[in-house]
């Protein structure tokens, strides 16, 4: 089976994803430089799938270590690149911090397969789309002016990534949009491992629930949307580690229509915030201690993805709903709560 190197592979999305291909009997190289996950991920992934990955502590802004970990694997045929800093917040106070993570480690890995076939799948994200004129917002929606240097680079990566393919017949590039994943492994195993007080509603609504934080804030409830809160469309991490699966499938079958494409990866359905409230109330029977609160700066109202282009082409389709969603976030926290990584 092919071997597939996971940057970003402790992380949060990573690690679903390595469980994953390792299911599906791929061989995985793991890099990453533990910035923002645990080494204790690796054992964890390994109670589940029984496959110890090779894992290789790199940071990929280190130009020499990327080039010399990718020439002694020349049989690596696929990349999925999710390492990066992901913190909209705290992008916008370190702007170049953002900047020379999420661009040097993308460009050292393109760099580092010159004159190799690879197939290329990157984590980007709905943010590309801003508040779209449109919903369900499809990948013809324009790009709109980013809201934050986090932002920025996902729509310049792109751009990176587009650019390369167009002069490199031998990469073969897919962007993955994302909306919300939320939700955690089924075996509780593994989950979102939030440094500090969680900015995400989702892991703001577990620890809150767990007795770590006080009440939920819900901001905002004069949005024109049903309830007045936000929408969005959250996905199941492992719904989203699949379509990962997806992808390289389509590039390993040469079907590609050109070496760059973009989907959207989501529900396709929107649910507000005091949705997700409900839903976790309803699947946990856990109540929730939650107020309205004044809107968030830079919160867009409401977005939704039409995925249908994912569904044709990848035949790929999300099969989890809020409540599974919501339950496997909570019995993940129960589970870090009691055995801490
Ligand atoms: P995460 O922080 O849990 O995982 C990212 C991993 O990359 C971490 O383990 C971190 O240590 C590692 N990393 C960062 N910089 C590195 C570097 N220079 N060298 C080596 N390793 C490095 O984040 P996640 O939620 O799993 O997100 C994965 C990807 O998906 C990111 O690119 C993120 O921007 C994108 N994304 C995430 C979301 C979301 O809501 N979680 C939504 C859309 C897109
Ligand atoms: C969801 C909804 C909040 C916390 C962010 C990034 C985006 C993407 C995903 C990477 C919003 C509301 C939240 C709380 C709340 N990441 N909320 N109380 O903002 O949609 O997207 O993560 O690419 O780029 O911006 O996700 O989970 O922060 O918020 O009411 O305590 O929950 O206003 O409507 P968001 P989120």
């Amino acid at each position: 089976m092919s071997k597939i190197l996971v940057t970003g592979g402790t992380g949060y999305i990573g690690s679903h994803t390595v469980v994953e291909l390792q299911k599906a009997g791929y061989d995985v190289v793991i890099v990453d430089n533990l910035d923002n996950s645990s080494i204790g991920i690796l054992e964890q992934i390994t109670k589940i799938t029984g496959i110890k990955p090779d894992f290789h502590q790199i940071d990929l802004c280190e130009e020499a270590k990327v080039k010399e970990l990718i020439s002694n694997n020349p049989d690596i045929s696929g990349v999925i690149h999710f390492a990066a800093h992901k913190a909209v917040g705290e992008s916008v106070q370190y702007p170049l911090k953002y900047y020379r993570n999420n661009f040097f480690s993308l460009i050292n890995l393109l760099s580092a397969f010159t004159g190799r076939d690879v197939n290329f799948v990157f984590s980007s994200s709905c943010t590309v789309y801003g508040q779209p004129d449109k919903l369900p917002v499809t990948e013809e929606a324009p790009v709109k002016k980013a809201e934050s240097p986090y932002g920025n680079t996902k729509q310049i990566a792109e751009e990176i990534l587009s650019e390369s393919a167009a002069v490199n017949a031998n990469y073969h590039v897919i962007s993955l949009r994302y909306f919300n994943p939320v939700g955690a492994h089924e075996s509780a195993l593994i989950g979102e491992l939030p440094i500090g007080v969680p900015q995400n509603l989702v892991p703001f609504i577990t620890q809150s629930a767990i007795g770590k934080r006080g009440a939920i804030t819900v901001y905002g409830s004069d949005y024109n949307t049903p309830d007045g809160s936000c929408v969005r469309d959250y996905i199941h991490v492992v719904d989203l580690a699949k379509a990962h699966i997806a992808a390289l499938k389509r590039q390993e079958s040469g079907k590609m229509a050109s070496n760059y494409e973009i989907f959207n990866i989501g529900t396709g359905k929107g649910s507000s915030v005091l949705e997700v409230i409900n839903a976790f109330e309803k699947s946990t029977g856990v109540k929730l201690d939650y107020k309205i609160g004044e809107r968030r700066a830079g919160d867009v109202e409401q977005v939704w993805g039409d995925v249908s282009k994912a569904e044709k082409e990848l035949n790929w389709k999300a099969g989890l709903g809020l409540e599974d969603m919501m339950r496997s976030a909570w019995a993940w926290e129960k589970y870090i709560n009691e055995n801490p990584l």
